[in-house]
């Protein structure tokens, strides 16, 4: 009930200064991400890394209306990709970039703009042995982050793609982006999406989930199963079983913050665990996506608010 009136706040900027003018919201913010400068997405990947998990780290920004901003923020993904490989941590790491953040919403040229700034980011991973994800934002960028992606794995074949499970459209995207070689991340979406575009029934979300699950599964590609759910991991784990998968060819997904226990688990298990890290200052979409995925999240929030304020 609550989802709709959060992921609206999420986009509103009144909303935005309200909430991140109040000062005990950054210890809240604090569970989700991993703080505001690269020393610090350094830290919490070494810390990670130390406990058998992979990363893909996220710098935090979305919507970017100013081409100086898109040219920032690669230039923040070189310098955190440059620092982890300092700390011997690039090898196998992954970093999730949002399109959106290096131009695509721009007035003029922005598809041209975020794929040359994509591409720079992808030439600074392969130099660190690193990939990318590219995230996948509102349904209206679907098909424009797809042709990014396409044009961007002629030269980079390891460029992932993330699949929302809760669009109509994604079992033939999953079909599509099935081949050899192809990684794709598939989670059940984060945005408030209509219902032409979407199914809006948590159980309708779960079902094409599973479909979806197991067409990439079934494929040739990499899939990227990126979930907290307790029976989509475990219906994951047995279609592995089905499918004759093993270790290596496919990974499991998690938001830093969120079941760190059962990432821990999943690891132990020698399945690969690769949790998603947000750092940086633009925190405030990603964090009330967070708290529109579950009401406790809101009440602790709130919670905090009294007690600190
Ligand atoms: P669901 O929401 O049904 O939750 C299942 C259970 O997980 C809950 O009962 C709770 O125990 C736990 N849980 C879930 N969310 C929680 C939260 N916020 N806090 C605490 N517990 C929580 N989306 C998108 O649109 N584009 C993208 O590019 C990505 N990228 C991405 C990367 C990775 C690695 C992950 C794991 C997720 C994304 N997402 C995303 C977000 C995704 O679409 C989805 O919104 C969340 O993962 C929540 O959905 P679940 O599959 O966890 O199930």
């Amino acid at each position: 009930m609550l989802r709709s009136p959060l992921l609206a706040a999420a986009r509103s900027s009144r909303m935005r200064s309200l909430i991140e003018t109040v000062p005990a919201t950054r210890s809240v913010v604090g569970r989700f991400v991993a703080g505001s400068a690269t020393e610090d997405a350094v830290r919490v990947a070494r810390e990670l890394t130390e406990d058998g998990l992979r990363i893909s780290l996220d710098h935090l920004g979305e919507d970017t209306t100013d081409a100086k901003q898109a040219e920032t923020t690669v230039l923040a993904y070189s310098a955190m990709l440059s620092a982890l490989a300092a700390e011997g941590l690039a090898e196998g790491a992954d970093v999730s970039v949002k399109l959106s953040a290096v131009g695509q919403s721009l007035p003029v040229d922005g598809e041209k703009i975020a794929l040359e700034n994509a591409r720079k980011i992808c030439v600074a991973a392969a130099e660190v042995g690193a990939t990318v994800t590219l995230d996948m934002e509102d349904h209206t960028t679907t098909d424009s982050t797809l042709g990014i992606l396409r044009q961007l794995r002629v030269d980079f074949p390891w460029v992932g793609a993330v699949l929302q499970a809760y669009l109509r459209r994604t079992e033939q995207d999953c079909h599509d982006l099935s081949g050899e070689g192809s990684r794709v991340r598939l989670c059940k979406g984060a945005y408030s999406e209509p219902e032409p575009v979407a199914f809006q029934d948590k159980t309708d979300v779960d079902k094409s989930y599973v479909r979806c699950l197991k067409i990439l599964m079934e494929g040739k590609g990499y899939p990227m199963v990126a979930t907290h759910d307790p029976r989509m991991i475990a219906i994951a784990e047995r279609l592995v079983m089905d499918t004759e998968r093993v270790p290596g060819d496919h990974e499991f997904q998690m938001l830093y913050g969120i079941r760190p226990e059962e990432q821990r688990r999943i690891a132990g298990a020698r399945q690969t665990m690769r949790v998603y890290v947000p750092y940086g200052d633009e925190w405030y979409g990603y964090f009330m996506r967070r708290l529109a995925e579950r009401p406790a999240n809101l009440t602790f929030f709130l919670r905090g608010l009294v007690t600190k304020g």
